[in-house]
């Protein structure tokens, strides 16, 4: 059994959230903003286009890590872009890759069982982001390109290594044991 759950985020976890980003701070700041008090303005974010989920240790409670599923677009695309951090004490010891099998599996399921019914999924990492490369392809996705200045992070336009999957490369994880 997966040792982490996933949900989205609510008001009750402005609090936790914010302790265990500002720990985390020197793991997130190489490569994604550091936002420890930015739990409020996600909430207020979430609709149709962007969609957060906490991954949570079983165990203890503890928030292992985060993922935006981000810039949703449906109609004859159902797209989307995926990013995440991972919190200390928790990176390093798998339950983040756990959590995102959850979340990529949540977004490919039917939006009649509680999916978000996307069709393809992507990610995009800067070229020295090697954890999260390693990620990525953890996950099953393929490298499909190089994009360079194409996000804007740390005060300056970043190249990214483009990952992406469809949900035909996806075994749900309904149908798999255990
Ligand atoms: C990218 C990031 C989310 C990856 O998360 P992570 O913490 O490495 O993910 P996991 O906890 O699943 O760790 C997997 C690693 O733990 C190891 N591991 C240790 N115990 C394990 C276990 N019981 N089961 C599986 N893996 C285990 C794996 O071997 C793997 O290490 P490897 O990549 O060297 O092979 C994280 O490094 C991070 O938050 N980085 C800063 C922000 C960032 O870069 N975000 C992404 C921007 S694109």
């Amino acid at each position: 059994m997966s040792r982490v759950t996933i949900r989205p985020p609510r008001a009750s976890d402005v609090k936790q959230y914010a302790e265990t980003v500002r720990r985390s701070a020197a793991h997130i700041g190489q490569w994604n903003p550091v936002e420890p008090d930015g739990l409020p303005d996600l909430l207020q974010r979430q609709g149709p286009g962007l969609r957060t989920y906490l991954i949570i240790d079983r165990a203890d409670g503890g928030f292992v890590g985060k993922c935006n599923v981000s810039n949703i677009v449906m109609g004859r695309f159902c797209n989307a872009a995926l990013g995440y951090d991972s919190y200390l004490p928790y990176a390093g010891t798998g339950r983040m890759t756990e959590g995102m099998r959850l979340v990529v599996d949540r977004c490919f399921a039917d939006q009649l069982v509680g999916g978000l019914g996307l069709h393809r999924l992507e990610i995009s990492v800067q070229p020295e982001n090697e954890r999260s490369i390693a990620l990525a392809r953890r996950l099953g996705f393929r490298h499909e390109g190089f994009t360079p200045r194409m996000l804007f992070l740390d005060g300056a336009w970043r190249d990214h290594e483009r990952f992406a999957l469809t949900a035909e490369e996806w075994r749900p994880l309904g149908a798999q044991e255990e």
